[in-house]
Parts: C-alpha cells; sequence; structure tokens
C-alpha cells in the first residue's frame, strides 16, 4: 500500500499535553487519523514519525523515498535546521510544511523556517486543521501512480 508521510520533530509527541493555550488539545494521534481519513479514498495509509532529534528525521526522510509525499512539522528545527533541509532537499515527492500556530504572530525567531524556501506550501496557524489541508493539499499534487 502507498504511504503518505507525516514526519513531526522534537516536542510534537506530547501534543494534547504541550502548551494547550498555544498547541491545542487535540493529540498527534488525533491529527494521524484525522489526515488518515482524508487520504484513505486515494488509497494511501499515513506513516507517522515523530521523533526528538534532527538526525532520526533525516533518516526517516532517507528511508521513505517511497513515499508518495511529506507533510511536515519540523518543529523547532525550522529555526536551523539545516540537515533537515538537506534531506528534504533530496526527497523526491511533493511535501508540505505544517506550523500548529501561527509562528509569525509569535516570537520573532520563529519568523523564519529553514525549510519553507523547499515547501510546496505552508500552512500556519490553523491547528490541527492545517494538517488536514496539506493533505488535501498533497492529493492535488501527488500525480496519480
Ligand atoms: C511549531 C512552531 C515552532 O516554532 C515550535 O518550535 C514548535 C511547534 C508549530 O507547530 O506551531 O515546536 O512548529
Amino acid at each position: 500500500m502507498t504511504s503518505l508521510l507525516l514526519l513531526n520533530g522534537p516536542n510534537l509527541g506530547i501534543l494534547g499535553r504541550r502548551q494547550p493555550e498555544i498547541y491545542g488539545t487535540a493529540t498527534l494521534g488525533d491529527i494521524e487519523a484525522a489526515v488518515a481519513e482524508r487520504v484513505a479514498d486515494r488509497g494511501w495509509k499515513v506513516l507517522s514519525i515523530q521523533r526528538e532529534s534532527e538526525g532520526e528525521l533525516i533518516h526517516a526522510i532517507q528511508d521513505n523515498y517511497d513515499s508518495v509525499g511529506a507533510i511536515v512539522n519540523p518543529g523547532a528545527l525550522m529555526i536551523a535546521g539545516w540537515g533537515l533541509r538537506d534531506a528534504l532537499a533530496s526527497y523526491p515527492h511533493p511535501w508540505v510544511e505544517v506550523h500548529l500556530s501561527n509562528v509569525w504572530a509569535r516570537e520573532s525567531f520563529r519568523h523564519n523556517s529553514v525549510i519553507s524556501p523547499l515547501a510546496a506550501g505552508v500552512v500556519a496557524g490553523l491547528g490541527p486543521l492545517g494538517y488536514e489541508l496539506a493533505a488535501e493539499a498533497l492529493l492535488d499534487l501527488v500525480p496519480d501512480s
């Protein structure tokens, strides 16, 4: 079966308990289920990988070139994750960057993402819905095999 890669960086495994006033109460499991439902009709399953370290995220990308596309929330690696950026540069399918919060309405160190220039698109500030919108975009961006 064909997989859509759902990649989440540091501190996103504790969604639901992590600063709910900023990130909401949905868990990563809730998000995985919502994305899976969006792409089910296309025959895609969701391969969800959350890691706290950049190296493990890089391996997750390198090990999954056979996925159809990816949704990537880099967490704080948006700020200086140059290795993650280089890994995404070699990823051979469309991918969309997602942030739950509106990073531009927050501290200035969150205003620039090193991975954004490579993304097909960026969704920020819409909470878990952002992941679902990214999935919808990928349904459009990924050619039929
Ligand atoms: C985040 C925004 C980042 O700045 C932050 O470091 C996160 C979460 C978001 O989803 O809003 O970990 O990517």
